[in-house]
């Protein structure tokens, strides 16, 4: 028997999950030398934060303000003031390529019948922008942003929203997501997990334990017995 049965839906997080947060920085290692990896680690890490912070705050806006405002602190930390260098982060984090194997992945899934979907933070351009330019229009039934409620990951609303939007019971709901704290959300709220352990991180001390734990998206596949 597969180790996941009763599922009709594969809903994945988007960035860091499906999308390689950390290409722009690399990508821009000619002007950022060795630190391109500290630039990415603190742009993103601050992106999370102020996505929680604003959660709790009351005060949301969209996810593309919140990575530009990232961005700014993650370069004022490393006192980088090129503002070519801040809009080139940009365009590229606008257009982050997929994991290799994300798109076979999906493939296989949706020809063995089970829906696709993404639900992220991100604002809707900033994921249709990706899915496009990753070539992912074709494997993925919907994309669902948290835009529409006004409120970021984990708030169970927006897990709730996939519920609703798919018409499938979150029991039936198979969520994957590499960040750590994003898959105890999503396991607190009711979903079947994967966490997608790409970084070789420690479990979260969070309410919400994955079934599974894998390092990249290959291995989902064959839990389904595909
Ligand atoms: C996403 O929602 C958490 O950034 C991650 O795509």
């Amino acid at each position: 028997m597969p180790a996941l049965t009763n599922i009709d839906a594969c809903v994945f997080d988007a960035y860091g999950t499906l999308f390689d947060v950390n290409a722009a920085a690399k990508n821009c290692q000619g002007d950022l030398g060795d630190q391109w990896a500290p630039l990415a680690q603190i742009w993103r890490e601050k992106q999370l934060q102020y996505t929680w912070l604003r959660s709790l705050m009351d005060e949301y806006v969209p996810f593309w303000q919140v990575t530009q405002d990232a961005l700014d602190y993650a370069l004022a930390t490393l006192k980088i003031g090129d503002a070519d260098l801040r809009k080139r982060l940009l365009d590229i984090y606008l257009q982050l390529g997929a994991y290799p194997e994300v798109s076979g992945m999906l493939k296989t899934l949706k020809e063995a019948g089970l829906k696709t979907a993404i639900l992220s933070n991100g604002s809707p351009e900033m994921l249709a922008s990706a899915v496009s330019n990753a070539g992912l229009d074709g494997v993925l039934d919907n994309v669902f942003s948290v835009e529409k409620l006004g409120i970021f990951k984990p708030a169970s609303r927006v897990y709730q929203m996939a519920v609703d939007d798919l018409g499938v019971p979150k029991e039936r709901i198979c969520f994957m997501s590499s960040n750590a704290w994003d898959a105890c959300g999503g396991a607190n709220f009711g979903f079947r997990v994967v966490w997608v352990n790409r970084f070789g991180q420690a479990e979260e001390g969070l309410p919400g334990q994955q079934e599974h734990e894998i390092t990249n998206l290959s291995e989902l596949p064959p839990l389904f017995g595909l």
